[in-house]
Order: structure tokens, then sequence, then C-alpha cells
């Protein structure tokens, strides 16, 4: 297939809302001018009355469906929850074993592995243009409790494998396209989300605060991350952070997660924008006390103080009048956790999001006054009302969803443009680096558990949409 290209260096174009320049041209009809021909297969516009090869182009892109779907499988194996759970924590045996297995699908790809001080991992395909920032893609590869196999899996192994579908195409990159696999996007062990990500983005205070930060078996950060070979010479995570520019566009598949592309038979979703996530931390302290010898009047009970709380978030949210915010208590623990003992303190974790920030702030200002006013009518303490993150929500890159929308029509895809509900490592790239998001459907929208399921036909769909929009972008 190498042989349907060759490199033309000269070529600097503007088409469309596209510049071209070091264009890998196509000269497989040696009667016409192949730069052109190259053109028309990028732009999706067409230069001369006929534009075949543009669907030349398009229909040689082969995903290895089967290969790609061996990958998914064996690397959900790497987990601490019997299949078809998956389970697979930060710095574990698991998932140590889970990114060597990555380390190797890029070194098999032909791409330059590199890895930071948090174990971020790096595979880059040099392009023809070296030194301009490159193009790149990727997501996480951890997993929550009893999840599935597909969340963030598909991001990783699906970039490699665009990668390898380019490869396969003859396409050469103007810009390098790097696959990136983000450390911690979920917050399981040190409760914080998208750690990685946002440790590229350059945030300090997370870079200062996880010098001191533990896990539940209190097992620090760094001790964790030596454990599996990272953080090594250095208590400083801030040679992790990247420069706003390190990179022209972050593009990022993804599962959708919800249902909307299933039931409405869509191929594609495109997404504009991610909304706006954050998290809390409460604790209450009672007296606790013997469960049959301690009479109601006399109580305090931390763990009630908790469900009468986990009701108020239940209730702001729905107070908002909007489908778009959302509130979860999904980390309820109560101390010392014995049928007879009266709760003496009690723990949970709050999730609130909305695609509208002031409005996802509400509700953490009315969740507090209700933390504070329960702590006083039950007289408990309200020992810690902590946010660990408030974020903004971001915006795509007008550019990157130009590049998957065109890449769904030139595949003949049906696609839409959508919202994220979702958080994910390119809300923390969008503060670097230009960002989109590619979507494909998922059986019934499930996503953090099991079920989790996305075809074979909606993954290669995924897989060559991003492909061809990173070949775009890498000739921009
Ligand atoms: C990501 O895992 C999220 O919770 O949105
Ligand atoms: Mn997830
Ligand atoms: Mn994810």
């Amino acid at each position: 297939m190498s042989s349907r290209f060759c490199h033309s260096s000269s070529l600097h174009l503007l088409i469309g809302l596209f510049i071209f320049g070091s264009i890998s041209a196509i000269s497989a009809h040696e009667n016409e001018d192949p730069t052109i021909k190259t053109m028309e297969a990028f732009s999706g516009y067409p230069i001369h009355e006929s534009n075949s090869l543009v669907s030349d182009f398009v229909s040689s892109l082969s995903v290895e469906t089967q290969t790609l779907q061996n990958q998914i499988d064996e690397l959900s194996t790497f987990s601490d929850a019997p299949a078809p759970s998956v389970t697979r924590i930060l710095y574990t045996e698991k998932d140590v074993l889970a990114r060597r297995y990555i380390k190797n699908l890029m070194g098999l790809a032909g791409l330059s592995v590199r890895e930071d001080t948090v174990g971020n991992i790096f595979g880059r395909w040099i392009g023809d243009e070296p030194e301009l920032p490159p193009v790149a893609t990727g997501s996480h590869i951890d997993a929550i409790p009893y999840s599935g196999k597909y969340d963030g899996v598909i991001g990783v192994l699906g970039a490699i494998e665009a990668i390898n579908v380019l490869k396969r195409s003859g396409f050469k990159p103007k810009r390098s396209l790097e696959v990136i696999m983000f450390t911690s996007e979920e917050p399981t062990r040190f409760g914080i989300s998208c750690l990685g990500s946002r440790l590229l983005a350059g945030i300090e205070t997370l870079a200062n605060n996880l010098k001191s930060t533990v896990d539940g078996q209190n097992i620090s950060f760094l001790d964790a991350a030596r454990s599996a070979g990272y953080a090594n010479d250095q208590d400083d995570l801030s040679s992790v952070f990247l420069k706003k520019g390190s990179y022209s566009a972050f593009i990022e598949l993804h599962i959708e997660q919800g249902p909307i592309l299933e039931e409405e038979g869509i191929s594609i979703g495109v997404v504009t924008a991610i909304a706006a996530p954050a998290s809390i931390t409460v604790d209450f302290e009672g007296n606790g006390g013997h469960a049959g010898a301690a009479l109601m009047p006399i109580r305090n009970d931390a763990g009630l103080a908790a469900a009468e709380l986990a009701l108020a978030v239940e209730k702001h949210v729905l107070e908002s009048g909007s489908i778009d915010t959302v509130g979860t208590v999904g980390i309820l623990e109560l101390h010392p956790g014995a049928i007879n003992s009266i709760p003496s303190r009690s723990h949970l974790e709050i999730d609130t999001r909305d695609i509208d920030e002031k409005r996802r702030n509400t509700v953490i200002e009315k969740t507090h006054q209700s933390a504070t006013t329960i702590a006083n009518k039950r007289r408990v303490k309200l020992s810690e009302f902590k946010i660990i993150n408030q974020d903004p929500p971001a915006l795509s890159d007008k550019l990157i969803i130009e590049a998957a929308e065109t890449a769904s029509k030139e595949l003949n895809l049906t696609y839409k443009k959508m919202i994220s509900r979702a958080y994910h490592d390119s809300l923390f790239m969008a503060r670097i680096s230009p960002m989109g998001m590619i979507f494909i459907p998922c059986y019934k929208g499930y996503s953090h558990k099991p079920e989790e399921f996305s075809s074979k036909e909606d993954i290669t769909n995924g897989v060559k949409v991003l492909a061809l929009a990173v070949a775009k972008l890498s000739l921009n």
C-alpha cells in the first residue's frame, strides 16, 4: 500500500479550514497531479470534477477489528475483579501489567515510547516536520471497581490501532502523531480524577498536594508510584507539566457512556463540550454508643447525618429544575461498622456535575449549608467539608470538531454533535491544547458497570474516524 503515497514537501495551501503543508501525495493514478489528489483526499472538497480519490484513500483505511477486540479482551484480564467485571486501580500489580501491555503494543506499532514521572505514557510516531507541535490522541486504562472493559480502553487501544491503520495505508504525517495513556483518569485510589492529565496541564496545587496524599490504606501517593516504578528520582512532580501549545491538537476516542447514539441509531458523536464536574468529601462525628442501651433522645448518630445529607444532595440537584444537573453519593462509610453500634463517624463522597457551571456551584453551596444545618440539628460535628475539585466545563475546538465531522462524512457515517456529561482527560488537555472528542455508541448507554459493551462495528467506525481526523490534523 505504501507505493500509493509519495512525499511532497513544498505545498502550502489553505483549503476550507485546513492548512496543508508537507502533504503525502496519492500517486495511484499516474496521469493526475498527485498534490491535488491529496488535497481532495484530506479536505473533502473536490478540486477536480471527480473526488474518487477521496474514497480511494478512505477505503484504504482498514481496521484489524478482530485483533483489536482480542486486545480489548486481553487487557480486561488484568483485573482485580472476576470477569466480566474489571477493576484496575492505579499502581497496583494489575495496573503495572496492563501498562506493560500497552507499552509493548506501542512498540509493535513502531512508536517511540516514553513515560513521565507519574506514569503518563507517550508513544510518538515522528512526522516529517518533527519540530512542529504534534497531534495527540489517547485516554486511560484504569478501571473503577467492578466496571467494564471499554471505558478509556477504546481511546488507548483504538488510538494505537488508528496509527496502525494509517501506517498500513501508507500515510505519512507532517506533524508527529502521539498516543497518550493517561495515569489515573478515575479517582478511585487517591480521590482525584484525571490525575495524569491535570498534572500535564500544569496544576501546581495538585503537584504539591500529592506529596502528602495517601490512599485508603494510608499508602502515600509517592510510595505507590515508586512501587510501580515511577517517581523514583524526585518528589517534585512539576517535571510532568507541559507547556501550553505542546500539542497542536488533542482528540480522544471514547464510548458515549450514555444512550443517545444507540437510541437514535447514529454511529459517531462529535463532542462540542464537556460538562463541569465537582467532587466533595464530608465527615461527620458523633458519640457512637450501644445500639440497645443508648436511648434515642440522647443519640447523635453520624450515620443518620450522612443519610440526611445524601437526601439533601438529591433535593438540591432536583431543585435546579434542569435535567442536566446531576448529583451522586457514591461512597458512604460508617464507623465502626457494626450492626449493634451507633455510627460515631460517617464519610461521604459526593459527585455533582452540570453543563452549567453556575448551577453546579449552587448545588455545592446548598449542600454545604445543608451539611451545617444537619450537623447542628443532630448535634454531630461537621469535621470536614472539602471540595476536592470544582472544575469548569471545556469547549471543543472548532477545527477539531470539523475534522471529526468531515472524517465521519467521508466515511459515510452518521454523526451528531453532542455534549459529554462524563468527564475525560480531554477536560484538562483543553487547557494546553485545542481539544475534541469522538464518541461511539455503547449498549443501552451502560458504563461503570460490567455490562458495558460496544460492538466491533462501532469500535471500527470510531477508530476509522479517529485515524482520518488525526491524519487531517497532522497535515494542518
Ligand atoms: C469518568 O470516569 C467520569 O466519572 O465521568
Ligand atoms: Mn470512567
Ligand atoms: Mn473514561
